[in-house]
């Protein structure tokens, strides 16, 4: 469904010096910094995926993601979506993808959501049955028609975020590409987005490549993770084959009926406060069932707990601190 073969974006920025002599300078001499914001990326997502998109503030991820739907041109590489070079046949690409960014809205501001919906359906040629179909099920899902005659420079953030995915649904695409959507949304909001996307995932097929520093997000919807740091790709996988091969422990927590509590050989304790200690042990190595039996044989416990290691650690540890 989406091939990306070393795709490479370089942004090149005037560099102006400090003062109004620096941009006299300037004006002479043209000083350029390039910055490599991607740098040879390459993977294939398959139809009806949702792959997580992530990394760290200044990876890379909404430049990939620009160059995947057509806003921006490569430096290098190429962007493959249904076997169609993007660059080459955009028009005809555009019509199988959405995009929505949460940051900043697609919507016309001086028109209310119902008449940008009207404008998309004749720009995209819908027929009226396809989209009143649509907009029923959007429905069902974000409870659009409330919002339909509201102009959207009157909405507030979370019903513009809603206008956006609507808007990007309506030429009901086979790829939707969405950056940040759950920026700045409420509870009730985000789990309308993410059941949102759960639905047209499983009953569209639509294949969704999703940027999120939402952890919630992605231990709800991904089942696969690509992660990239300084433009670069760091990890592509099964989130739980990552989270095993990079993040092979758990912890167990203890609590004590007082403050002294014994240390076990075959675990690291990252905690102790109070009457609660925190054992970290690897999973190929003991279980918690062994360790729960040789703490007690010592003091006996009060209360016991597992954590598994969570989508946080495997990024503290993917992006590297
Ligand atoms: N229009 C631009 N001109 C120059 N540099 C840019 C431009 N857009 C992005 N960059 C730079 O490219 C790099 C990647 O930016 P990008 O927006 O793709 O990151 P991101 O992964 O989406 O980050 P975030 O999590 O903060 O949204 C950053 O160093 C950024 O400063
Ligand atoms: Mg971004």
């Amino acid at each position: 469904m989406i091939d990306v073969k070393n795709l490479s974006k370089d942004y090149s920025i005037k560099r102006k010096g400090a003062g109004l002599s620096g941009a006299l300078k300037g004006l002479v001499t043209r000083n350029t910094d390039v910055i490599h914001a991607v740098k040879n990326l390459s993977f294939h997502i398959d139809e009806g995926e949702i792959v997580g998109f992530i990394g760290p503030n200044g990876a890379g991820k909404s430049t990939t993601i620009k160059m995947m739907s057509g806003i921006l041109t490569p430096t290098g590489g190429s962007v493959l979506i249904d076997g169609e070079d993007i660059t080459k046949h955009r028009k005809e690409v555009v019509r199988n993808i959405g995009v929505v960014f949460g940051q900043r809205t697609q919507l016309n501001w001086d028109l209310r959501l119902g008449e940008t919906f009207e404008l998309l359906k004749h720009i995209y040629r819908i027929g009226q049955t396809d989209y009143d179909k649509t907009l029923d099920v959007m429905n069902d899902i974000l409870g659009i028609k409330e919002l339909i005659d509201k102009p959207v420079r009157q909405m507030s953030l979370g019903q513009r975020v809603k206008g956006d995915l609507v808007a990007s649904m309506l030429h009901s695409p086979k790829v939707l590409f969405l950056d940040e959507p759950t920026i700045a949304l409420d509870v009730s909001a985000k789990y309308s987005l993410r059941k949102f996307i759960k639905e047209i995932n499983q009953v569209r097929k639509t294949t969704i490549i999703l940027t999120t520093h939402d952890l919630g997000d992605i231990q709800e919807l991904c089942e696969r993770l690509i992660i990239i740091n300084h433009g670069e790709m760091m990890e592509d996988g099964n989130l739980k084959e990552i989270t095993d091969r990079i993040a092979p422990y758990k912890t167990l927590v203890v609590e004590y009926y007082d403050e002294e509590a014994p240390s076990h050989v075959k675990c690291e304790m990252i905690g102790h406060e109070g009457n609660v200690a925190r054992y970290r042990f690897a999973k190929s190595d003991i279980t918690a069932a062994d360790i729960i039996a040789d703490l007690s044989a010592k003091k006996s416990l009060k209360d016991v707990s597992i954590e598994e290691a969570g989508i946080d650690d495997i990024i503290k540890i993917a992006y590297g601190n």
